[in-house]
């Protein structure tokens, strides 16, 4: 088709607004995927997200639809809905040229969705209002109609009423896209310059990336250069996603496709990197780009052994790769708590940046310690102000402002520590507002704080890993709680053993596992010899996430307890 006949667009939506049902109504509607071959919803085709019902990895898909008797070509690009995920969503709509605004019409718009919002008005993006879950009895769309135009100014005159489940409103939807979103520049004559959105890694075709052309032509076999990395490569496999990977031979600009290159490594072509040719460069790269900062870093420590220092945007990625590695690769892992990085002033002047709490300079040898603050947005109903106003001052968070931007819904802002947020901050908000309030944050530097490391023995062995540090008003309550916590998780052992939390050479709480003699066999009587086997496999696989510490064995969830502190 040409390129007035392309739409680039993506879909912004909370999680749970229904995002991943609209989609594969669009592509059905389409005839993109027959409905028969629809078991399951098309964007959310990783075991993972489908067991955790989110979506986390971006894809694409391209459709063909007639409108007034002409073809278009669609492109949707998917965005995760996740607040560990800005810096993707915001190359995916650097992608288009306009979204969606998914708001589940019972509901109303969340903090995430929001931020994501803003995002595409600053990329200049065409956004459609959709209202979506209109068959709800609790639905009020004319009321978060008027929410997203008091909110984000965003006129709702011409909202879609939909409802994905029912199959309402879509076809509405698609004409809107072809109506009111501009088509992509016609740029095909300039040096090549691709967007990419996303990429995976393929053990048999290395990496795979999607990118949106944004100026110039590629062609298969074309020799390309990844701008940020500086790695160049021939371009051996160029396609589209239909959903399904077809293969093409040129991409014109305003076209949105993948290629393949034999790239070794994701390092190599990273999202928000611009591809262009590397016989004919072009001049500067697209804007956006930002480098990686989570990094993963060999480290050895004498009660771990071997292993890496990982870098993760939030804990729900953390987890998601832990379980990937485990799923796919069939490692098995144990982790330990997250840190932030520490900025250290020595006396000697130095200031060492420090991520590790047992690395951390002696006290005679610092001046002061500064640590990572993050600025917070909860949108939340009315009812629950009072419950998350105490829990961000629990969590050291500094008020700075509340208003009411709707009757019944308030927006507050804290500053607060990184480092008391990379816990389970976004999991009690969630818990303490029956899942209704939302967040959005970002980093906004260093402030000085006064802050101590809190040691940990067991046996009388330090526990490097679970070596921690505190600003110094809580170490005494974090100190007990962790004690505790630890005797809940670690198994009784053959031998009594004494956990104690310290600072310095002081013992500030103190806690003992008594000794026991464990046998699970002693459990079976008769002579039922499956059922022995049956135990001793899950002994084994509960052995397997165990890490020996001195003569203890220590169980995963005891590296990660002093997140899940009362
Ligand atoms: P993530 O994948 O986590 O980003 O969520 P999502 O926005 O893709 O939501 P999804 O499409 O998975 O829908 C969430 C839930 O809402 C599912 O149980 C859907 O069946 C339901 N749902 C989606 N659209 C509608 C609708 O129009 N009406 C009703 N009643 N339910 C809907």
């Amino acid at each position: 088709v040409p390129i007035s006949n392309i739409r680039n667009f993506c879909i912004i939506a909370h999680i749970d607004h229904g995002k991943s049902t609209l989609a594969d109504k669009l592509l059905q509607m389409t005839g993109t995927v027959e409905s028969r071959d629809m078991k399951e919803q098309f964007l959310d085709n990783m075991d993972l997200e489908r067991e955790r019902g989110i979506t986390i990895k971006l894809q694409a898909a391209r459709m063909r639809f007639i409108y007034e008797n002409e073809p278009y070509c669609l492109n949707l690009i998917d965005t995760p809905g996740h607040v560990d995920f800005s810096y993707e969503v915001s190359r995916s709509l650097a992608a288009c040229e306009g979204a969606l605004l998914v708001v589940d019409a019972s509901q109303g718009v969340e903090a995430q969705t929001l931020a994501n919002v803003y995002l595409a008005l600053e990329n200049n993006l065409e956004i459609i209002p959709v209202l979506n879950k209109i068959d709800l009895p609790g639905a009020e769309p004319s009321r978060v109609c008027q929410e997203i135009e008091e909110i984000v100014g965003l006129d709702c005159s011409n909202a879609i009423y939909a409802s994905a489940k029912e199959g309402i409103g879509i076809t509405e939807i698609l004409n809107a896209i072809v109506q009111r979103i501009p088509p992509p520049r016609d740029t095909a004559g300039r040096p090549l310059r691709a967007l990419i959105f996303d990429s995976y890694y393929d053990p048999y075709r290395g990496v795979i990336v999607y990118f949106r052309v944004i100026d110039g032509t590629i062609k298969k076999g074309d020799r390309v250069l990844f701008m940020a990395s500086g790695k160049d490569y021939y371009a051996d496999e160029l396609g589209v996603l239909s959903p399904n990977q077809l293969q093409v031979d040129q991409l014109y600009a305003g076209e949105v496709g993948f290629l393949s290159a034999s790239i070794r490594s994701v390092a190599d072509a990273r999202v928000g990197d611009t591809i262009t040719h590397f016989n004919r460069k072009a001049e500067q790269s697209l804007p956006g780009y930002k480098e990686a900062t989570p990094m993963f870093e060999p480290e050895t420590s004498s009660a771990m052994g071997f292993g890496f220092r990982c870098g993760f945007l939030g804990l729900l990625h953390m987890e998601i790769v832990q379980e990937r590695l485990e799923r796919e690769y069939s490692l098995s892992l144990i982790t330990t708590a997250p840190s932030v990085v520490y900025r250290v002033n020595c006396i000697d002047g130095e200031t060492v940046e420090c991520s590790n709490p047992s690395l951390l300079p002696e006290p005679g040898k610092r001046r002061s310690i500064e640590e990572p603050f993050v600025k917070i947005e909860l949108l939340t109903p009315k009812d629950y102000i009072g419950s998350l106003m105490e829990l961000a001052q629990d969590r050291r968070g500094i008020f700075k402002e509340m208003k009411y931007i709707t009757e019944n819904r308030a927006s507050i802002i804290y500053e607060l520590p990184l480092a008391e947020m990379v816990g389970d901050f976004f999991d009690q908000l969630k818990s303490r507002s029956k899942g209704y309030a939302s967040m959005e944050y970002s980093f906004i530097g260093y402030t000085e704080s006064d802050l101590i490391k809190l040691d940990i023995l067991i046996n009388g062995d330090r526990v490097e890993p679970l070596a921690t540090i505190v600003h110094k008003d809580k170490a005494y309550s974090v100190g007990r709680a962790l004690t505790q916590k630890l005797k809940e998780l670690i198994p009784r052992q053959m031998f009594k053993v004494p956990i104690q939390a310290t600072i310095g050479s002081k013992v500030i709480a103190s806690e003992a596992i008594s000794a026991i003699r464990k046998d699970v066999l002693a459990k079976c009587y008769g002579g039922d010899i499956s059922r022995k086997k049956k135990l001793l496999k899950k002994q084994a696989e509960g052995k397997k996430r165990m890490k020996a510490i001195g003569k203890v064995d220590v169980p995963q969830e005891a590296f990660m307890a002093v997140l899940k502190l009362e």
